[in-house]
């Protein structure tokens, strides 16, 4: 009799190279979880992450780097055979989208945080990884670690989702609860969020409402199947919201929060269009949004099945970016081990973009007029001969002349526009200090 050899080899386990492309906040988070979660991973992946190289413009500011990870040369390190996952945390556009171009094309699957190139190259990118066949991962480009994403491409894709909605910029809402809790007014409450750090040293991306817009651009691309790019996004930051809109807001019952807009409306002629947009508005404080405070972030969804959902959480900072890295990268290198794709680009529906004039809401219009007899109706006219239908209407003794607030019924942006600009002309009207809107509840 022979004997025959009955112990089993184990099967090798798999290993799937990845490359990093930058090495910041987010950066050096990713690879530091990479580091202290190794078996964790394995065991979820089925197979092992193995960094091949991590790519930075000056290493001399990496010290930290192991230096036989280190490259100055990004493209190479993405076109090295060993490599199938690119994760690139940069930011920025153009030298990004030439790196994320370049993996996709050469066949490399791509998990990205950056939001401002997904939402501004979204076809190419998707188009791309179509091509190749690979995966385009970028959960951490909207709202950090809250998996937001994720729900609108797969748990809701079976769903009709009519709005997402919430505060997806972490600095505004520091600034924004601050002037609403001190009363301070935005210049001191922006220099606090630089002091302590929540604001970059150029903060006009945050506050002027162009990172929110790119993430609205996302979310509403994902929630309608419709290319929707940053330039389709109607932005309005909080430089101008002052103390007294905060104070006036209050007084009335409401907070104000820059907020993201993404809606599937209706127009008068009956046509379904996708509406995106990004300005201060006014919220109940009633409304669960209201109670977001510091630089967390919350966004709603509302859709025909499921109903209303709400997700909460930190929307910046190194580890909780890195969290919603990870978990793309796990997807990615499943995929990978295992075969299978993430769900690639969908804008069958490819809905028409609205006009921001053809928007509905409701208006807090803030005034200083003359105090003289006939004012009130003669500006009630104006109101009314654009077809918008005041609710309230609150007066104040100011310097001699009268601050006139004015809460509108829901009306038509371009409308409310429309008033707005024949107030300007009325003589007794000598200024209209702010336009704010209202929160559709
Ligand atoms: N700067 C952003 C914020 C985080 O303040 O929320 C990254 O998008």
């Amino acid at each position: 009799m022979t004997a025959t050899n009955t112990a089993h080899t184990a099967p090798a386990t798999p290993v799937v190279g990845v490359a990093l492309l930058g090495h910041g906040t987010v950066g050096r988070s990713v690879l530091q979880f990479i580091g202290e979660s190794a078996n964790d991973l394995t065991h979820r992946i089925g197979g092992r992450i193995e960094v091949r190289g991590v790519a930075v413009s000056n290493p001399d500011k990496h010290p930290d780097l192991d230096p036989q990870l280190v490259t100055t040369d990004a493209k190479a390190l993405i076109e090295r055979d060993d490599v199938d996952i690119v994760v690139e945390v940069i930011g920025g556009i153009e030298y990004p989208k030439e790196l994320v171009l370049a993996a996709l094309n050469a066949g490399k699957s791509v998990v990205t945080a950056n939001k401002a190139l997904v939402a501004a190259c979204s076809a190419e990118l998707g188009e791309a990884a179509d091509r190749a066949g690979v995966d385009l991962y970028f959960e951490a480009a909207v709202a950090a670690a809250i998996p937001v994403v994720g729900p609108l491409r797969r748990s809701l894709a079976g769903d009709k989702v009519d709005t997402v909605m919430g505060i997806v910029n972490g600095t505004t809402n520091f600034i924004l609860d601050a002037m609403d809790k001190t009363g301070a007014s935005y210049d001191v409450m922006l220099q606090e969020a630089m002091d302590l750090g929540y604001a970059e040293a150029d903060p006009t991306a945050d506050v002027e409402g162009h990172d929110a817009a790119s993430k609205a651009a996302i979310l509403a691309s994902l929630a309608f199947h419709t290319r929707v790019n940053f330039s389709d996004v109607h932005c309005e930051g909080i430089s101008n919201v002052s103390a007294e809109d905060v104070a006036a807001a209050k007084a009335a019952g409401y907070t104000i929060k820059l907020l993201a807009i993404c809606e599937r409306i209706t127009t008068d002629q009956g046509e379904e269009k996708v509406s995106a947009r990004v300005h201060p508005t006014l919220v109940p404080i009633s409304h669960p949004l209201a109670s977001v405070s510091k630089s967390f972030n919350a966004v709603f969804v509302e859709a025909e099945a499921a109903g209303k959902l709400m997700f909460y959480g930190n929307g910046a900072g190194g580890a909780p970016t890195a969290s919603a890295v990870l978990g793309d990268l796990v997807g990615a290198a499943r995929n990978k081990v295992h075969g299978g794709r993430a769900p690639g680009e969908s804008t069958y529906a490819n809905l028409p973009i609205a006009d921001f004039g053809e928007v509905t809401t409701r208006y807090h219009v803030d005034m200083n007029v003359a105090d003289q007899v006939g004012v009130l109706a003669e500006i009630a006219k104006v109101f009314a001969d654009h077809g918008v239908s005041l609710r309230t209407v609150r007066q104040e003794e100011h310097d001699g002349a009268a601050r006139l607030i004015v809460v509108t019924h829901a009306a038509l942006e371009r409308d409310l526009q429309a008033t707005v600009a024949a107030l300007q002309d009325l003589s007794a009207v000598r200024s209209v200090n702010s336009v704010l809107r209202l929160h559709n509840d």
